[in-house]
């Protein structure tokens, strides 16, 4: 087992009307608060709370309680009356540094901001996390997202997670885009570890069947990225092992029927988990290989994130195989998916990469390249792009710019 030194410092307040304690965690941060959002979707989806106890009276107390339904941003302003309130809307899936970052960075240093609240996807958090780390810093903010200059302190955040997927609201890490330089950079500091993480079920009712499919592959592929390693360990195994099987038999009962809580809940939680390495610690670092070449793709095409991981993860299992990885497979074929034990290792192996491709199939993602617009014209590009940039050489299974020209080319 590797040594390790971890700690994650991030409040997880969960469940049914944790938003409650809204107030309660921002006020010890200040005042003056960038609330932070999306397209909309926090002002479309609906949320109901019970009056207040103030407003029933003891007759009406028998009564069911009247719920009130306002949308989530309506709800945030109501509980934040006290607090002045700054907002940056308009972050787009996979953020941009220009404007989104630049403006947030500008809107916390004009209004002396204490505190960043950010209420969305992963998009959306990651994209405050660069502007809190650049709020406090005087030069480029994207000298510190590439890692010329260290971060020395970043403004508090505080977020509430509408979309199950990245894990980004227990992590230090945001990925920011760079249109003009087709870059997809992430950036992780522990500095960029939210204070608390408000999660409830409930606020991902109304995410729809194609974000809640990526989220799935998305968190699914985060527990792949970290079992396929060379040193890993039996508790590790078993926890990435139980992780896949919930998310494939929760992400489908949320598909079928996006309100069920419970189900929602277990893939929410599952999520959380995927990426602050709590899946791995101990293992040898396996490289991520499917997130690096993933992160070209949306970068090259601003495609999401979870589709383009679910075209990639298969065809880069099937490159992997080999005499060294085989075992991997063979645990993850039975273990995962029950494939049958007595069968000969290579039927095991390629059924589970098989059983993988199937999954994602079934819950409705577009499987190949070409059906999310991507075509061989720009191939030889990113693969020299992945291949300058995200150090897959020292992955698990090592990838040169050719292995990886060959993984894309499959995918199409
Ligand atoms: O913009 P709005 O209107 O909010 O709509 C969003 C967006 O269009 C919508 N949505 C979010 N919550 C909703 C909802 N629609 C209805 N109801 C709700 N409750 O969903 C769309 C996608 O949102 P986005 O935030 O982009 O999705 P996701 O959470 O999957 O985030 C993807 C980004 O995270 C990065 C990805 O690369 C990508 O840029 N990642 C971040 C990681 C991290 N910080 O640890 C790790 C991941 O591997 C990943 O790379
Ligand atoms: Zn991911």
């Amino acid at each position: 087992m590797q040594n390790f030194d971890y700690r994650t410092p991030t409040r997880l307040i969960f469940g049914r009307e944790s938003i409650v304690k809204l107030p309660e965690v921002m006020r010890p941060l200040g005042k003056r608060v960038l609330l932070t959002y999306g397209g909309g979707s926090i002002k479309k989806a609906p949320v109901e709370r019970e009056q207040s106890d103030a407003c029933i009276n003891s007759a009406e107390r028998k009564e069911a309680r009247p719920k009130v339904k306002l949308s989530l941003y309506g709800r945030v302003k109501e509980l934040l009356k006290d607090f002045e309130i700054t907002e940056l809307p308009g972050i787009q899936p996979n953020p941009k540094y220009d404007p989104s970052v630049l403006d947030g960075v500008r809107l916390c240093k004009e209004n002396n901001i204490d505190v960043i609240l950010a209420v969305g996807g992963g998009s959306v958090l990651d994209c405050s996390k660069a502007i809190a780390a650049g709020a406090c810093y005087d030069g480029e903010p994207w000298d510190l997202i590439t890692y010329k200059v260290k971060a020395q302190k970043a403004l508090p955040i505080v977020d509430i997670i509408t979309l199950a997927a990245t894990g980004s609201e227990f992590d230090p890490g945001g990925v920011i885009s760079r249109t003009e330089t087709n870059d997809k950079v992430g950036y992780v500091d522990p500095l960029l570890y939210p204070v608390c993480s408000i999660l409830d079920p409930v606020y991902t009712f109304t995410v729809s069947k194609k974000q809640t499919a990526a989220g799935i592959a998305d968190a699914m592929n985060h527990t792949i990225e970290q079992y396929f390693a060379e040193d890993t360990t039996l508790l590790n195994d078993g926890f990435c092992e139980s992780m896949l099987r919930s998310l494939m038999v929760n992400g489908r009962k949320c598909l079928e029927n996006p309100e069920d809580y419970t189900a929602r809940a277990e893939m929410m939680l599952c999520c959380t988990y995927g990426c602050n390495r709590i899946l791995s610690l101990g293992n040898s670092p396996s490289g991520w290989p499917c997130h690096g070449i993933e992160h070209a793709l949306s970068a090259y095409y601003d495609i999401t994130h979870g589709e383009g991981l679910a075209i990639i993860t298969p065809r880069w299992m099937k490159h992997i195989l080999s005499e060294k990885t085989i075992d991997r497979f063979v645990k993850y074929g039975i273990n995962v998916f029950g494939i049958d034990s007595s069968l000969p290792k290579q039927e095991i192996a390629e059924r589970s990469i098989d059983e993988t491709y199937r999954f994602f199939e079934s819950i409705g993602i577009p499987m190949h390249l070409r059906e999310v617009g991507i075509d061989d014209s720009r191939l030889d590009e990113m693969a020299r792009h992945i291949a300058e940039n995200e150090g897959l050489e020292h992955a698990y299974a090592p990838l040169m710019e050719q292995n990886i020209k060959e993984i894309l080319v499959a995918s199409l």
